[in-house]
């Protein structure tokens, strides 16, 4: 199964997404092999599931609080973005890591927030620019990885996401052979330290349509989480016919 991701930010009106919606549902189909999930701002989210005719988009959501509910004010519950009418979450993105001082405790809090919820997670990982100039892009994934799952945890509902920090918006990606070795070593590590096989891992950082398909054609990369080019409907559907 290969999943492409359209990461949304806090970007588009109600109607603006509502728009590109249509338009993509249009244009592309979910099918045994391959699925497209949309994750546009909670609200909006709200607002296109109510104004589709046939509501058969799968949705997720941006982010999810570390707490179950009470006085914290601002923050979303998984329960509550399970009762949108979500089926994924995004947790561990750079930009939450980086600007919200996300740290690996409220990030397995986090994690274990949506599974608790049944929610399916889509856990980012990524290097900075240093450790990818140190050549530590490994070591640094690693950490991030160990730092945060549980044997415990239910495997069958987590996702990883490549995304090199200075990949992400910039129109610069590693070398394809970087992107595989990454994506080889992550899914090594989770057979090492949780005893999981071959879970999926998709890459995030600048991917478009005229890099999408040498992409998605290595061999360690299940699918893609895309930020820019996946505000442009026809951009993200071009995309999604590589995979
Ligand atoms: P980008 O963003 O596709 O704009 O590089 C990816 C992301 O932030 O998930």
């Amino acid at each position: 199964m290969k999943l492409l991701v359209a990461n949304w930010k806090m970007n588009k009106s109600f109607n603006d997404g509502l728009r590109a919606i249509k338009s993509i549902k249009k244009k592309i189909k979910n099918d045994r092999k391959k699925k497209y999930i949309i994750l546009p701002p909670l609200q909006s989210t709200l607002y296109i599931k109510k104004n589709l005719i046939k509501d058969d988009v799968i949705f997720g959501s941006q982010d999810c609080s570390q707490f179950k509910n009470g006085a914290y004010t601002g923050d979303i519950s998984a329960e509550m973005i399970k009762k949108v009418g979500c089926k994924y979450t995004l947790i561990g993105h750079s930009e939450r890591r980086i600007m919200y001082n996300e740290n690996n405790k409220v990030l397995r809090n986090k994690i274990k927030r949506a599974l608790e919820q049944k929610l399916k997670v889509i856990f980012c990982v990524g290097e900075t620019l240093i450790s990818y100039k140190q050549n530590k892009s490994s070591q640094f994934i690693i950490r991030q990885l160990i730092n945060v799952f549980d044997k415990s945890d239910n495997f069958k509902n987590i996702i990883l996401a490549y995304e090199p920090i200075w990949a992400i918006g910039t129109s610069v990606t590693p070398k394809m052979n970087e992107i595989d070795n990454i994506h080889h070593t992550i899914k090594k590590t989770m057979k090492k330290k949780f005893n999981i096989l071959n879970i999926p891992v998709l890459y995030g950082g600048s991917v478009k349509p005229t890099n999408a398909a040498e992409i998605f054609s290595l061999k360690n990369v299940d699918g893609g989480l895309i930020g820019g080019a996946s505000l442009i409907a026809s951009e993200f559907c071009k995309i999604y016919d590589t995979l």
